[in-house]
């Protein structure tokens, strides 16, 4: 009966969304120099880009270690109930002694620390970024990539992967230099004081900072909400955006739901959007969007009441990490909540997994942060149109297997008819570049490449 009533809301929600979509004449873009931060402080607005280094205070410390150990008894979970019904309390001991205990403060700020980061302000916020400029011979061409983060991560995902694209010169003829900024909101980055800064808006603040940094076009790469951002990044600026590589398939644009909608449960039809071997990722629709109500009742709080859930997860550290750790499960697999511990431990240690945890904690940044679910999933942002434009910078689409969503290419296309080709894996989760390295890495490489050839391409033609 739930489940029943999960469904209707949810296609309540996304036929509200669309009718909403199809009365908007024209689309109102976010501004350029909207300020999102105190009033007072336009007037002597800092531009200067200025080095940050993490620091761990020992006050912080030493109250987040009372907090950890202070915490009441938990719940027992239910017999057999792994991580069902939410994050497994018989693990939470073990997670919250290690953090108290044996997370090395020390050797994880130096862990952090390990790349150049940076501070400036842009629009009002402080928006903090890293900068990782790949070292390479004279001579070798290095090019500009932005990669925005979602939520619950954080500019750590990509630690591993970083060094990977970065330096890759001697197989793909090109070099990256890497930029991965902190949402606003998000950690080190300062949040909004007003409504408003939804994802097209801070689509606009990370276009800002490019231009701070000195690079006027630039390649952009997306997962979860830095998807989302991405989609607004390629539509508000399709002369700056080189080309668009993203993890997370998004698109609101009305073709991509008609075409979902027109499939079923017309199998004929199915067979023109999706191709047979990829169909199960989209089809029964029933069983999709079941797997979606289930799992994504933490975003419809975000998006409506985010600041009351705030107050608890602000003030709980454990509290925290079973709401964070219980996410980043099932995002990475479906089916990790038939496991006792989660699946947790199969891609990341304790010690990155606490990492992340810290960026929101230190920051006291978990309110400012699932704003962001409230400023975008909504009339206002939908109303803007900004989602149903087209646009015709270079896409490529990363699809991991147990990725939350698959779109296919005749449903990309709806919004992105310059889908060069995707990478199709038979593995990975959400947090691809965390997971597997690796394989995130040679994706972006290999949609680089071609982004480059349309360029080239392009550029010959309007020297001819
Ligand atoms: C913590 O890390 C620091 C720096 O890497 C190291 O010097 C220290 O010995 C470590 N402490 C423990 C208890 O392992
Ligand atoms: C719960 O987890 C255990 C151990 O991982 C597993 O044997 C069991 O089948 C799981 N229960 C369910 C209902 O999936
Ligand atoms: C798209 O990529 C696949 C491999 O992932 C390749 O087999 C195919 O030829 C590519 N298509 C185009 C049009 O480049």
């Amino acid at each position: 009966m739930n489940k029943l009533i999960g469904i209707i809301v949810f296609c309540t929600l996304v036929f509200s969304v669309q009718n909403s979509m199809i009365e908007s004449d024209s689309a109102t873009l976010p501004k350029i120099d909207a300020w999102w931060g105190p009033e007072d402080g336009k007037a002597n607005q800092d531009t200067s880009i200025r080095p940050f280094k993490i620091k761990f205070e020992e006050e912080m410390i030493t109250d987040l270690r009372y907090r950890l150990k202070n915490h009441r008894p938990v719940t027992p979970p239910l017999e057999g109930s792994n991580f069902t019904y939410g994050f497994n309390t018989n693990n939470l001991e073990n997670w919250v002694n290690y953090w108290a205990d044996s997370y090395n403060f020390t050797a994880r700020e130096e862990f952090m620390n390990q790349f150049p980061h940076f501070k400036t302000n842009i629009q009002g916020l402080d928006i903090h970024f890293m900068r990782i400029k790949p070292e390479v011979p004279e001579g070798v061409e290095v090019i500009p990539l932005l990669i925005s983060h979602g939520w619950p991560g954080s500019f750590l995902e990509f630690y591993k992967a970083a060094p990977l694209i970065s330096e890759a010169y001697e197989k793909t003829g090109f070099a990256v230099e890497i930029i991965v900024p902190s949402l606003p909101g998000f950690g080190f980055s300062s949040g909004a004081v007003r409504q408003g800064l939804g994802a097209s808006e801070i689509a606009v603040v990370f276009r800002n900072l490019m231009h701070r940094i000195g690079h006027k076009t630039f390649y952009i790469q997306g997962g979860d909400w830095g998807s989302v951002i991405c989609a607004s990044l390629s539509t508000l600026f399709p002369d700056e955006v080189l080309g668009f590589h993203s993890n997370f398939a998004v698109s609101y644009a009305i073709g991509t739901w008609a075409t979902w909608f027109g499939g079923f449960p017309n199998k004929a039809f199915q067979d023109l959007i999706v191709q047979p071997s990829m169909a199960n990722r989209l089809f029964p629709l029933a069983t999709v969007f079941l797997g979606t109500v289930a799992e994504s009742g933490y975003m419809h709080l975000q998006a409506t009441k985010p600041d009351t859930l705030g107050v608890a997860f602000s003030d709980s550290p454990s509290g925290l990490l079973a709401y964070i750790l219980q996410t980043v499960s099932g995002a990475i697999r479906s089916t990790n909540k038939n496991r006792e511990d989660g699946g947790l431990y199969d891609y990341f240690t304790q010690d990155e997994l606490i990492d992340n945890l810290m960026v929101y904690w230190m920051n006291n940044a978990f309110t400012t942060s699932i704003r962001i679910y409230a400023e975008s999933l909504n009339t206002r942002n939908v109303n803007a149109g900004v989602h149903s434009i087209k646009t015709t910078v270079p896409y490529w689409s990363l699809q991991a297997l147990n990725e939350l969503r698959y779109l296919s290419p005749a449903m990309l296309k709806q919004k992105f008819p310059n889908l060069l080709n995707q990478t199709i894996l038979d593995d990975g989760g959400h947090f691809l570049a965390w997971e597997l390295p690796e394989v995130f890495s040679e994706s972006v490489l290999t949609a680089i490449t071609e982004f480059k050839k349309v360029q080239s391409n392009r550029i010959c033609k309007v020297e001819l």
